[in-house]
């Protein structure tokens, strides 16, 4: 099937993190959490879609995770209007490569506290986050997804 694929539950509302995570993170933690799970992304069952500098992609991705986090809109000031959804176009993305996605997040998560010094507390909002904003980058249903349905 080769239609884009429209969640029915359209964007996600109210879904921001605690901006605490920003102030106790820093910029640098960021970046470096990012770092990391695009050297997970690079080794996982999608790393097709991540053909170019996987360095580079990552540090499009922490820009846009310092202003979700909390901090300074770095995105907008280097890319223009994030425009997620549209971003993504290109790949097609179903719930299988969504879950893999999220699977790279969860792992990269382990010891956050230590590693980047993440306020677990936070934790939480930070996970619904992603489980709610990478369904709303879903653009393509295969057939398994739909058989579940
Ligand atoms: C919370 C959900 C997500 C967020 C916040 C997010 C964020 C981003 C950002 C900021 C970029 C950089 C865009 C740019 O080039 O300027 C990006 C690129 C990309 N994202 Fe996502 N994304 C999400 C979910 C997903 C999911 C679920 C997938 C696939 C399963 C995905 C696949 C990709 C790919 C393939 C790129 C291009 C990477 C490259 O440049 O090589 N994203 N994403």
């Amino acid at each position: 099937m080769d239609q884009i694929y429209v969640p029915p539950e359209g964007p996600p509302q109210n879904i921001h993190p605690n901006p605490m995570i920003y102030q106790k993170m820093g910029e640098d933690n960021i970046y470096l959490m990012l770092e990391d799970f695009y050297k997970c992304l690079g080794q996982s069952e999608i790393k097709e879609m991540f053909q170019g500098d996987l360095k580079k992609a990552s540090e499009r991705s922490a820009a846009f995770f310092v202003f979700i986090l909390g901090g300074p809109p770095l995105y907008q000031q280097q890319f223009g209007h994030p425009r997620m959804r549209q971003r993504h176009f290109p790949f097609q993305i179903d719930e299988k490569a969504r879950q893999v996605w999220l699977n790279c997040f969860k792992k990269t998560l382990i010891d956050a506290d230590k590693k980047y010094q993440f306020p677990l507390e936070y934790m939480d909002s930070f996970w619904n986050f992603l489980e709610r904003f990478s369904g709303w980058m879903v653009n393509h249903q295969t057939v398994s997804d739909s058989e579940s349905l």
